[in-house]
């Protein structure tokens, strides 16, 4: 097969990349390290990931940090993780800001630790006024929670008469969603082998095109991320219509 040409094979960048950040835990056991210490290597390669994103034609990154189901686990393997995104934001957070980074954090913020949700606002008001590279970080995200969200946000709109049914649209109900005013993900990764969503952008991902990577987060790097960007420039997004080449022969 012949090598792909990245100028050629990278017509429509800046993507939307957003990534199922999994095999923390696997990672360490297979160490025979307890499951909680693979957190912090994990964080080591979302510095790797964001450092090399923009050099791939990305312009916003979404990664999964804290699902709405993950505080299911143990107390201590939570508390490592709300431990690691304070670390995260303050250890990283003047150098992003510096180079440009908006910093948003998807999901419900009720039910985060107050000192955990007083970081978060921080990231966000901090590059505020930043455009040059769009990260976002669900934390307790839930796909589910933010349908929830949004269709209680425009039942109450409904039941104080500000809107009708009938006028409920897929823009209005996204305008209700935590990701309001992103790009739809044009690429859903997941590492560690695992091929599900686990309650990850249900709405957002209707269309996006999925890889699935045979390898544990904490050894991503930047040639993971190129290797995923090729497969998906591999791909021929149709969005319901009929393929390219069909429609051109159709006339
Ligand atoms: C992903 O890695 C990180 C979080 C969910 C916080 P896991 O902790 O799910 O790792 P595995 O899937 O158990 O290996
Ligand atoms: C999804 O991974 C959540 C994050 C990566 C934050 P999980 O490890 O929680 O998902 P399941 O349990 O394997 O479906
Ligand atoms: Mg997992």
């Amino acid at each position: 097969m012949a090598p792909i040409d990245h100028e050629e094979a990278t017509p429509h960048a800046p993507l939307h990349v957003a990534i199922v950040m999994d095999g923390n835990g696997r990672w360490a056991k297979r160490r025979g390290l307890p499951r909680q210490l693979g957190h912090p290597k994990g964080v080591d390669a979302i510095r790797r990931v964001v450092e090399a994103a923009p050099d791939h034609g990305v312009g916003w990154l979404t990664l999964y940090a804290f699902s709405t189901e993950n505080w299911r686990r143990p107390a201590g393997e939570v508390a490592e993780v709300m431990r690691l995104l304070k670390l995260y934001v303050n250890s990283d957070l003047e150098k992003l800001a510096r180079s440009g980074v908006r910093i948003r954090i998807l999901g419900r913020r009720t039910g985060l630790p107050p000192d955990v949700a007083e970081i978060v606002e921080r990231a966000e008001r901090r590059t505020a006024g930043n455009d040059k590279f769009f990260l976002q970080v669900a934390f307790n995200y839930g796909g589910r929670a933010d349908l929830v969200d949004a269709a209680r946000a425009l039942a109450a709109d409904v039941a104080s008469g500000r809107l009708a049914p009938e006028d409920i649209s897929d823009e209005l109900l996204q305008a209700k969603l935590s990701t309001d005013g992103l790009p739809d993900p044009d690429l859903v990764i997941r590492t560690s082998g695992e091929q599900r969503l686990s309650n990850f952008l249900l709405w957002e991902s209707a269309y996006s095109e999925f890889v699935f990577q045979d390898v544990l987060w904490p050894d991503y790097n930047a040639e993971y991320l190129r290797a995923a960007i090729d497969e998906y420039n591999k791909r021929e997004r149709r969005y319901g219509g009929a393929v390219a080449d069909d429609v051109l022969a159709a006339g």
